[in-house]
């Protein structure tokens, strides 16, 4: 596989990226809000589950140490397929003027490869249409059917 390019690491996310433009790359998936470091705070908590690895949050930087993609795996405990896991791959999004450089798909194959490597038996993901393309050369296939009720 290709390496990232100079300058760049893939990492966990650090309680420092709320001051490394973690929020707004995430601003390019969907609406973020204006969420305080006190809040933040208390949800990096909150998801830093002192080792019981319930939520894996990455993020790939650049050469100036600012968050320029971001991902995230939920490894969800079950009763069904003998205490199985199943991984969710959730909230994948590249800064605008960093897409296309291969970004997304490393991030989808370090979240894939902690799913493998956490006992998942599956991972899964939902996106739009015109996402299909980048989850299939990513490894993925259309399996299932979303429903949702939102409040
Ligand atoms: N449709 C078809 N193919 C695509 C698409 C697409 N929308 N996007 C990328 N590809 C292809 C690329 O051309 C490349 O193909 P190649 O290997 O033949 O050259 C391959 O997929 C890998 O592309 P990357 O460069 O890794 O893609 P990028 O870093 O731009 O990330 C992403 C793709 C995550 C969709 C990015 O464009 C993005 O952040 N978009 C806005 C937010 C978003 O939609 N996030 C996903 C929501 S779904 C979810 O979170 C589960």
């Amino acid at each position: 596989a290709a390496s990232l390019p100079s300058g760049y690491t893939l990492r966990a996310l650090q309680k420092g990226d709320y001051e490394k433009g973690f929020l707004d790359c995430l601003r390019v998936l969907t609406t973020v809000g204006e969420i305080t470091l006190e809040q933040w705070n208390e949800r990096y908590d909150w998801m830093n589950t002192s080792g019981k690895g319930a939520y894996y949050l990455l993020v790939i930087t650049n050469e100036v140490e600012k968050v320029v993609a971001t991902g995230a795996l939920i490894v969800e405990r079950k009763f069904i397929h003998n205490l199985g896991k199943a991984g969710h791959i959730e909230d994948i999004a590249v800064a605008k003027d960093q897409q296309g450089k291969k970004l997304g798909l490393k991030m989808i194959q370090a979240l894939d490869f902690i799913a493998e490597h956490t006992g998942c038996y599956k991972a899964i993901l939902d996106c739009s249409e015109a996402n299909e393309g980048f989850y299939i050369k990513c490894g993925f296939k259309r399996a299932g059917l979303e429903m949702a009720h939102y409040y």
